[in-house]
């Protein structure tokens, strides 16, 4: 068959080229937006004058009618249209005749595309946005229910300083808050629209660029139509806002797969949140988790290919940026079901506050708290540092904590030392103590709790 667009050229094609150029089949995704941007472009060709009210209205209604069949399901995608531009148009026009070829006036695919892209993108940004919220939810009440759990706190992996389990989850909250920012962020500035820039260089008709991006509830127009069209800053964005969330989510995962392990036994997933072994019976396997952690990999991978795929196109549309669709569509469908899946797997884990607490106690993680004591006394920090060094040096020597050390032993070090310096080391005093702004007490948890809640309008 020939195409659309014969004229130049017969318009036939090779089959495997016509496949090859096709994208149809993934850009059928679009269909609503698509047929939203043409019932704008209708009603503002019909209200310049540019075709009359009343095919407007025709163009309107037989766009109207597309959709629900679509939708439906009494009509189905022709995957051998070229895309759904196509598609929708070749459809009006077998249906309503003459008038259907007039839908296509002052404007072209290639500010169709940008437009349809950015319609979708809004839409998706916003329903990940609103998981982003649930996943906040969830964070702060878990972190305000152990705004007072204490576990260890890690640098290098190695046991730090005792810190509350509340205080560990805000700082993915934290986190999480900055990616529900940048989606932000990203949104204002994707939110223009594009059509009206034609092919390239505009239209010699009489539009109204402003009252179409107003029916489609952009902020404004785009104000270059070469830009306009080879922009794709929107998906770089997205794409690398993604990238950032994914990051944060891995290493939640990865925290996650670590923390059930036999090894921290820190927590236990909810058996729907895990899988057992084909052959090992005692296996309970964290695949979920771990698959959040590996879809990471190609939210990169998109990201990566997005700036590849630009990176060295001429102005203005080229048949490569058919490429961002796929792209973005993935990383889409990724977060989305990476966040479905971790929300309530967060929800429903069992926090094993004694096994936290016991890893806590051993590893001489108060011994810091021990040095500040003895500044406390009126002695330099330093020294002090170098003191409690040493005793815990004795402790592991001596197969013991800092805990259970005799006062005599403490006193051999410092004369310092008085009875006051069990409450000092203790691990609620330690954490207690630790109330700057941002620190690990429950009482600056209960704060960043707060201020999260009131950041979600809760
Ligand atoms: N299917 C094309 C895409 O996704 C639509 C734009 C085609 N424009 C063109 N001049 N061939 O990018």
């Amino acid at each position: 068959m020939a195409k659309m667009w014969a004229g130049r050229t017969d318009g036939v094609t090779d089959r495997v080229a016509d496949d090859f150029n096709a994208s149809i089949h993934f850009d059928c995704r679009m269909y609503r937006e698509d047929i939203a941007g043409s019932m704008a472009h209708a009603a503002m060709l019909g209200k310049q004058g540019i075709i009359t009210p009343k095919e407007a209205e025709i163009l309107r209604a037989g766009l109207a009618g597309i959709l629900a069949d679509l939708e439906s399901g009494a009509l189905a995608f022709d995957y051998t249209a070229e895309d759904i531009h196509m598609f929708v148009e070749a459809e009006l026009t077998a249906r309503l005749g003459e008038v259907g070829k007039k839908l296509h006036t002052a404007r072209s695919r290639n500010d169709q595309v940008a437009l349809d892209l950015r319609l979708l993108l809004r839409r998706e940004m916003d329903e990940i946005s609103a998981s982003l919220r649930e996943l906040l939810s969830v964070l702060a009440d878990l972190a305000e229910k152990h705004a007072a759990t204490i576990m260890p706190g890690y640098t290098h992996l190695q046991r730090a300083q005792p810190i509350t389990f509340g205080h560990y989850l805000m700082a993915y909250a934290s986190m999480i808050a900055r990616d529900l920012s940048r989606y932000a962020d990203a949104r204002a500035r994707m939110n223009l629209s594009p059509i009206g820039s034609c092919a390239l260089a505009g239209t010699t008709y009489d539009t109204d660029r402003a009252f179409e991006a107003r029916e489609l509830s952009f902020d404004g127009v785009m104000g270059n139509s070469l830009d306009g069209v080879s922009d794709r800053d929107f998906c770089l964005e997205f794409l690398s806002a993604s990238s950032i969330l994914m990051t944060h989510l891995s290493r939640l995962a990865e925290e996650l797969i670590l923390y059930s392990s036999w090894e921290f036994s820190f927590i236990e997933l909810s058996d729907a949140y895990t899988t057992g072994s084909s052959i090992m019976p005692q296996k309970k396997n964290s695949d979920m988790a771990e698959l959040i952690r590996g879809k990471t990999g190609r939210v990169f991978g998109d990201m990566v290919a997005m700036f590849t795929i630009l990176k060295g196109l001429p102005l203005a549309y080229n048949k490569d940026m058919q490429e961002d669709k796929e792209r973005v569509f993935d990383t889409v469908d990724t977060v989305k079901a990476c966040l479905d899946v971790l929300t309530p797997m967060l929800a429903t884990m069992t926090v094993k506050e004694k096994n936290m607490r016991a890893a806590a106690a051993g590893g001489f993680i108060n011994a810091t708290d021990l040095a500040d004591y003895l500044v406390t006394k009126g002695m330099p920090f330093r020294s002090a540092y170098k003191i409690a060094g040493e005793l815990v040096a004795y402790c592991i020597a001596n197969k013991t904590t800092l805990e259970e050390l005799p006062l005599a032993v403490y006193q051999s070090y410092s004369d310092l030392f008085d009875e006051g310096v069990f409450a000092a080391i203790d691990l609620d005093a330690c954490v207690e103590r630790r109330c700057s702004e941002g620190g690990t007490s429950p009482k600056s948890v209960r704060a960043q709790v707060n201020a999260l809640k009131n950041f979600l309008g809760e």
